[in-house]
């Protein structure tokens, strides 16, 4: 199991997104690295790190979306409790069981590769593609805050 920052694949445009997904892969990236090597004991306190980070990442996605009156975002907003909601779930199992078995990390590792892959590359890009375009039609208003996206990424 492993995540790694691909940033020709994930980078969306948005200067402060992009850095925070980077921030979130590498942390992702530095549980399942501990996981592997046996520090079970520490799986809760990285469980409860990620969590908080995930909190401040997704409280800066969803100023940008009250700041530009984005229309999705309600279903983006439970998205994100949704992940919260399950990162406590997977923290009550693990006392359910006493431990974190071979069978919860592996959960946890799917779960989370699985659900950054998608939350990205869908709601998180058509919140970029908007909040870019909303920024076109404010020329002048929020000179550089944006980022623009690499001519590779560019979408047909
Ligand atoms: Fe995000
Ligand atoms: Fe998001």
């Amino acid at each position: 199991m492993g995540i790694k920052w691909n940033s020709d694949e994930l980078r969306l445009g948005v200067e402060e997104i992009d850095a925070q997904h980077e921030e979130v892969y590498a942390r992702v990236s530095e549980i399942l690295g501990g996981l592997r090597v046996g520090r079970h004991n520490e799986f809760l306190e990285l469980l409860s790190c990620l969590e908080r980070y995930f909190v401040r990442h997704f409280a800066t996605e969803e100023r940008l979306m009250a700041e530009s009156a984005y229309p999705g975002m309600g279903s983006h907003m439970a998205l994100h409790r949704g992940l919260l909601r399950t990162c406590r779930r997977h923290a009550e199992v693990f006392w359910e069981q006493g431990g974190a078995t071979s069978a919860l990390i592996g959960k946890v590792a799917d779960w989370l590769t699985t659900w950054l892959g998608e939350h990205l590359r869908g709601a998180d890009r058509d919140l970029a593609t908007f909040l870019q375009s909303s920024t076109c039609q404010r020329a002048g208003t929020a000179p550089g805050k944006w980022s623009q996206p690499k001519r590779s990424e560019a979408r047909p």
